[in-house]
């Protein structure tokens, strides 16, 4: 069998048309949607992610700020940035790009966003409100992934998920949603002796790990949907994710690829987010 592949960049598309669509409607009403990028050090993946987050604010017209700030920034003065946002009118969605110098406790830093712009959704309020299935932002990637079964038609009641990956950014998120969807779900990690029994069990795999390889085509159900948030990199430099596409491809039902899967459909994620924020805002104002 050979996979349909699910297209991040096509869905990206429609979504992003849309947000950009509502973005038009309230900045019509004197409120223009904005999000505020916070920056800390130099890490070079990190400044090719806050730029394209920037980028697609700007094409959704969105307003976004970016603030870049040298890693010998303490962590008292992040912390009173982070206030000076929350008190921001303009802003309605705040995220300081993890991960951070080490000299500053990103959890403290996370915590003193407001909940009502945490449009990473990474604050415990978000987190917490997920866990119980209240109203809150949903983290952008596993809310991504979600918008992609949903766009194939995937009906995931019944069906059993298996996560690989435990982190607080994804693979608990991602289990929460599934469960949330009536699927049952199977949480595997580094501690996890044989990923392989359970993941041939799976209807549909989300692998979240940032390994290569970590799925290979014989721990894959005939038919299952792949789901594949790695960012890698192979010894030649070429962007590719944790699953082994080359003969999962060959099983799975459907996939997506890397990159141009999950990868476009975070920041896309983002920008919804930060549009529901702004919507929310309007309508407190009255
Ligand atoms: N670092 C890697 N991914 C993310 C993300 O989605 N949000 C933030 N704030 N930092 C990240």
């Amino acid at each position: 069998m050979t996979a349909q592949l699910i297209d991040g960049n096509a869905l990206s598309k429609k979504l992003r048309g849309e947000v950009a669509a509502r973005a038009a409607a309230l900045t019509a009403k004197g409120l223009k949607p904005g999000l505020a990028v916070v920056l800390v050090g130099d890490n070079p993946a990190s400044q090719v992610y806050v730029r394209n987050k920037v980028k697609a604010c700007e094409e959704a017209g969105l307003h976004s700020v970016l603030e870049k700030y040298d890693a010998s920034l303490t962590e008292a003065e992040l912390l009173a940035r982070v206030e000076a946002l929350n008190q921001d009118p303009s802003i309605h969605g705040i995220l300081v790009q993890l991960p951070l110098p080490a000299h500053i406790d990103a959890h403290k830093v996370i915590e003193a966003i407001a909940p009502e712009k945490d449009v990473d959704g990474f604050h415990v309020a978000s987190a917490g409100a997920l866990m119980v299935g209240q109203e809150g932002f949903k983290p952008c990637t596993p809310y991504g992934c979600m918008k992609m079964l949903e766009f194939i038609g995937y009906d995931t009641r019944g069906k059993h998920a298996v996560v690989i990956g435990r982190s607080n950014i994804v693979g608990k998120p991602m289990a929460m949603l599934l469960l949330q969807a009536n699927a049952t779900v199977t949480v595997c990690h580094s501690a996890t002796p044989d990923l392989a029994h359970f993941t041939r069990q799976a209807d549909i795999v989300v692998a979240a790990v940032g390994k290569r390889n970590v799925l290979t085509a014989d721990m894959v159900k005939p038919g299952a949907v792949v789901l594949d948030v790695g960012m890698n990199r192979t010894e030649d430099g070429k962007l590719c994710g944790d699953v082994d596409f080359a003969g999962v491809s060959q099983v799975a039902g459907w996939i997506t690829p890397v990159p141009g899967g999950v990868g476009p459909m975070t920041i896309t994620m983002l920008l919804v987010n930060t549009m529901e924020s702004a919507e929310r805002a309007a309508a407190a104002r009255g």
